[in-house]
């Protein structure tokens, strides 16, 4: 037995993650330095990792990283961060704390840094490579990593638990046509010399490292903000997020100064696989946000939200998520109220409560709780409406029990006690006793982060307009209104209570009737055309087909994709629909979407 087995597998302090197997409880990555060439040939990324380390436990003779799939040439050992020797990988001994591969070196004492040289492997689940004709220009090639949750390990040789944060430095070369662009300080002026270099100076964790590099133009918004796209998009783009200067100057009113220097956002590929992802000082944001009259422009506020929660205080495991989503979408509708006025704040909440209702009923009771087990699953099983909408009822009812004043003091104080930490759900719930609940039942903090399902004093949202429109669609279900007959002057999210409210066996006749009077199957808002495809599927309506099979294959957002599939995959006919779009879909998603729909059409 290697001696230092006992000292690695003695009992953590506290809770340990289980999606990494790296050991910051003895020793940590501090600082993160990269030196990384792009090759769009190969789809590799190659170079060195260098992490500098510090003792947690004196003497510690191992360093755990994570790793996936990453060809490993060289690893190498300096006290001084200047000079390098030869170091030892040793057989990683806490295999069995994950399924994934670790990294093991072992650590001389003197050791104050460790370089790592190594390539990226063709399936690294961070990376996706696009070709040309895959992006907007259809000319330049287009690279972009998405290291959240546990993809960070597939790019780069690290702690990849969300309990370490880190700086970091790189400098990335590029096909010389180029720009790249990372969750850091970004040069926005900055040549096409194929050669760049960033700084970040703030400590984050590794879900947070982002790259993208392509054919990339920059245009201010205001004097702290920005947008990034392909030429072809910015335009559409800046039209878009026109307020998110304003947007950032609400969030500093309410909840404290925005600690990030830069607010930036990226306008992604399409096959981007979410809707945004909050990369700190640029956030990546999908076309699919691009509606033409900003009705999804709630998505900056989620994203720019987590500049304070997820990314100023960030969840230490993924088992805490919620901390990250829910605090975020709470934000997220203070935002909105601020900016667009109470009504659109309850209007998005009514739907985010909808949303979560009918995934609940068809939930397990274990993915109910907020602080979710998640022993021997991936963290993305956590990723439903749970932790985000949960998350915010919590903190609204929080909110209502309090008041108001009493609370965004609670919040901000928060913000500034745990800035730049990653924290459990205990140590949240200790700071909330001793700062906003002191020992009252009524906070019933249990329930809400402890129990399956929504206690019964759950708030409520006010949505009058929405309701009107629910009830609408009710009467239209059973057809004691014409379709005709119906207003149809709504907004997207009015059209979204509409469609969520109609049974899901509505009938194609009715679908026909919606679609010849408000020609839902054109919809540019990709929301509601989601929903309204959603429908149509379930309905057998066969005129949006043909949109079908265009939406599933211009853009890869999983949130879109999975439950348009799952619904396709219900009927005989419709599997074979599933697997001939699939099959033509597929090498234009990311690697991330593909995971999820192979699980539900098997290719
Ligand atoms: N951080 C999430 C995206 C994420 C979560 C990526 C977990 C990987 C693992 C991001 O902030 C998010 O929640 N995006 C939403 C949009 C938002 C408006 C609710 C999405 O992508 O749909
Ligand atoms: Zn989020």
């Amino acid at each position: 037995m290697l001696p230092m087995l006992g000292l690695l597998l003695a009992a953590p302090p506290v809770e340990r993650d289980l999606h990494s197997a790296s050991n910051p409880e003895h020793v940590r990555v501090t600082h993160i330095d990269l030196d990384l060439t792009a090759d769009f040939e190969k789809k590799q990324l190659r170079g060195t990792a260098t992490l500098k380390i510090e003792r947690v436990i004196e003497d510690s003779p191992v360093l755990m990283l994570d790793q996936r799939g990453l060809k490993i040439s060289s690893v190498e050992i300096s006290s001084d961060g200047s000079t390098f020797s030869p170091g030892t990988q040793i057989a990683s001994p806490t295999k069995s704390v994950s399924e994934e591969n670790a990294l093991a070196i072992q650590l001389p004492k003197d050791a104050k840094s460790v370089r790592i040289t190594y390539a990226t492997g063709p399936d690294a689940t961070a990376l996706q490579w696009l070709t040309p004709e895959q992006t907007a220009g259809k000319k330049h090639p287009l690279l972009f990593t998405q290291s959240q949750a546990i993809d960070a390990r597939s790019w780069i040789p690290l702690q990849d638990t969300p309990g370490v944060r880190v700086t970091y430095s790189a400098r990335i070369r590029t096909p010389k046509n180029l720009l790249a662009v990372m969750s850091a300080a970004n040069d926005r002026k900055h040549e096409l010399t194929g050669d760049y270099k960033f700084e970040m100076k703030q400590a984050i964790p590794a879900y947070l490292i982002a790259l993208c590099i392509g054919d990339l133009e920059f245009r201010p918004l205001g004097p702290r903000t920005g947008v990034y796209a392909e030429p072809s998009v910015i335009a559409k783009a800046a039209a878009e997020f026109a307020d998110v200067e304003e947007i950032l100057t609400a969030c500093e009113k309410l909840f404290g100064p925005y600690r990030w220097d830069r607010y930036d956002i990226l306008i992604m590929p399409p096959s981007f696989p979410f809707g945004g992802m909050e990369n700190p000082r640029l956030t990546f944001a999908s076309p699919t946000a691009l509606a033409g009259d900003k009705s999804l422009v709630s998505l900056v506020a989620h994203e720019l939200a987590h500049s304070w929660s997820g990314n100023l205080v960030s969840n230490a495991t993924w088992r805490d998520f919620w901390l990250n989503e829910g605090f975020t979408v709470y934000l997220e509708r203070r935002i909105m109220e601020a900016v667009y006025g109470k009504e659109r704040a309850e209007a998005e909440a009514l739907l985010g409560r909808r949303s979560l209702e009918r995934e609940m009923a068809a939930m397990e009771k274990r993915d109910q709780i907020l602080h979710i087990d998640l022993k021997g699953r991936p963290p993305v099983d956590g990723l439903t409406d749970v932790p985000y909408e949960k998350g915010a009822l919590f903190l609204k009812h929080l909110e209502a029990v309090y008041g108001r004043e009493k609370f965004d003091a609670f919040l901000n104080g928060y913000f500034d006690h745990f800035a730049f930490k990653s924290i459990r759900t205990g140590e949240f719930v200790d700071y909330l006793e001793q700062h906003l609940v002191h020992g009252d039942t009524k906070a019933n903090v249990k329930e809400w982060l402890f129990e399956p399902g929504l206690p019964k004093n759950a708030p409520l949202a006010n949505a009058k307009a929405l309701a009107q429109v629910e009830s609408q669609a009710k009467a239209f279900a059973t057809g004691e209104v014409k379709a005709a007959a119906l207003s149809g002057k709504w907004t997207a999210l009015e059209w979204l209570a509409f469609l969520n409210a109609l049974p899901m066996d509505v009938g194609a006749g009715r679908m026909k009737e919606l679609d010849a009077a408000f020609a839902l199957t054109k919809s540019g808002n990709s929301e509601v055309l989601f929903v309204w495809l959603l429908l149509s599927i379930a309905n057998g309506y066969e005129p949006s087909m043909p949109r079908l099979e265009l939406f599933l294959t211009e853009q890869g957002r999983r949130k879109f994709l999975k439950p348009l599939y799952e619904e396709l995959v219900k009927t005989s006919a419709g599997k074979a629909k599933a697997a001939a779009i699939y099959k033509v879909a597929r090498p234009g998603y990311h690697p991330v979407s593909i995971e999820t729909i192979d699980a539900i059409v098997k290719p």
